[in-house]
């Protein structure tokens, strides 16, 4: 996976939980304390799910709390800064969980080795979506943290009902 998802969790784990945790983390998973890691890089998805796993354990977390940290802090520290691009025309939740496929797709087409996720769609009404996540990666559950993570960008409440293990339905306020 590319390094940019790893270099979010850093970021988030040394702002929110300090540098040493960060280290010890690193340290658990095999890596140099000091590991540098480049955005456009790809780091192994094994090493990435290590380093997750090892995040929960040393923070004493769920999968679930550290995938809804995750989440925010990608929707409303990170992204918004490092791909500011895609934040400027969707001015609601809706519009912008429905732009994913498509981002998904179009910033990772020229990248090499890129394997993004992939997102279907149908539209109940106004207010609901049903949203399917499509990976063979398996990550249902920072699927969901960033779902929730868009909410909070555009201070929506968003109601989130599992139907499937991979399919949610959205119902927005
Ligand atoms: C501006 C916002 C976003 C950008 C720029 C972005 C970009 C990326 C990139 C570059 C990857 C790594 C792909 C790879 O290594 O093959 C990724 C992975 C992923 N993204 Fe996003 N993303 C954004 C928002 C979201 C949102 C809102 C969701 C969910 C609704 C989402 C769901 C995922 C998931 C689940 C993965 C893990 C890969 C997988 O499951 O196969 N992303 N994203």
């Amino acid at each position: 996976m590319k390094g940019t998802i790893a270099i979010c969790l850093q970021d988030l784990v040394k702002t929110k939980f300090g540098k040493d945790n960060w280290e010890t983390i690193l340290v658990k998973s095999g890596l140099p304390k000091d590991l540098a890691i480049y955005s456009h890089h790809d780091i192994g998805d094994d090493v990435i799910m290590k380093i997750v796993n090892n995040t929960c354990e040393v923070l004493s977390i769920t999968l679930q709390q550290a995938a809804d940290a995750f989440g925010e802090y990608w929707m409303t520290e990170y992204a918004p800064k490092k791909y500011f691009a895609f934040f400027t025309d969707k001015k609601t939740a809706k519009e912008f969980l429905l732009n994913m496929d498509k981002l998904h797709t179009k910033m990772t087409d020229k990248i090499e080795n890129a394997k993004p996720p992939k997102f279907t769609y149908k539209e109940i009404d106004k207010n609901t979506i049903i949203m399917t996540y499509i990976s063979s990666r398996n990550l249902e559950p920072i699927w969901i943290g960033l779902i929730k993570g868009v909410g909070k960008y555009f201070n929506e409440n968003i109601n989130i009902e599992n139907l499937s293990e991979n399919s949610v339905k959205i119902t927005f306020d």
